[in-house]
């Protein structure tokens, strides 16, 4: 009988602790859920600051990038001339907006023909992909926002990149 009597006991401790520790996982599950859902439910243009988060973020971004004197030598043209420095600003502007699904339309020059004849390489195009990833992270956002916008950003290299648009 004693020995029944421990046998129950500790039953009932062992399997107290297994439904808390289900209980535990259980709540743990239905908050990782909700933050899921919330991130879910937020677009990337909102996640990054929204109007004003994009605006710093190109505005960074433009700056290393033409201080970057591996890809500097390009934007020659465009340092030189304030209207053509602001044109650009602009568009990167809405490009960057437009791809993290904000209410922006990019409605400047078609970007195949915007970087015709530029002959933009794919290390030049990574070292410009560097600066936005390091604009970013000037700003600490999370990992996960920086890498999706780098993404989306890699999805316009055919349209920048020498040949890669035209296939050739
Ligand atoms: C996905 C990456 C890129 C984006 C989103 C982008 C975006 C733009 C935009 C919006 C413009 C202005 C087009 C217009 O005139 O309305 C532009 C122009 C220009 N881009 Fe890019 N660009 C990218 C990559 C690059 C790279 C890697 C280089 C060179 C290293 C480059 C060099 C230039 C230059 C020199 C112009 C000025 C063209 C001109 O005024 O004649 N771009 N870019």
């Amino acid at each position: 009988m004693r020995k029944f009597v421990i046998f129950l006991l500790l039953f009932s401790v062992v399997s107290l602790s297994f439904s808390d520790d289900a209980d535990a996982r259980r709540k743990r599950r239905s908050r990782r859920a909700k933050k899921q859902k919330i991130i879910n439910e937020k677009k990337l243009y909102e996640r990054v600051g929204g109007e004003k988060g994009v605006a710093l973020i190109v505005d960074e971004w433009l700056r290393i990038s033409l201080a970057d004197q591996r890809i500097a030598p390009a934007f020659a043209k465009v340092t030189e001339q304030p209207e053509r420095l602001a044109k650009m600003r602009k568009g990167m502007n809405d490009q960057l907006c437009e791809i993290a699904d904000g209410p922006c339309q990019y409605k400047g020059k078609d970007m195949v023909k915007a970087h015709a004849g530029l002959n933009v390489s794919d290390d030049q195009f990574l070292i410009f992909s560097e600066g936005l990833f390091k604009s970013m992270d000037k700003r600490d956002l999370p990992e996960r926002e920086k890498n999706e916008m780098l993404a989306r950003l890699g999805e316009l290299r055919a349209e920048v990149v020498d040949g890669e648009a035209s296939g050739e």
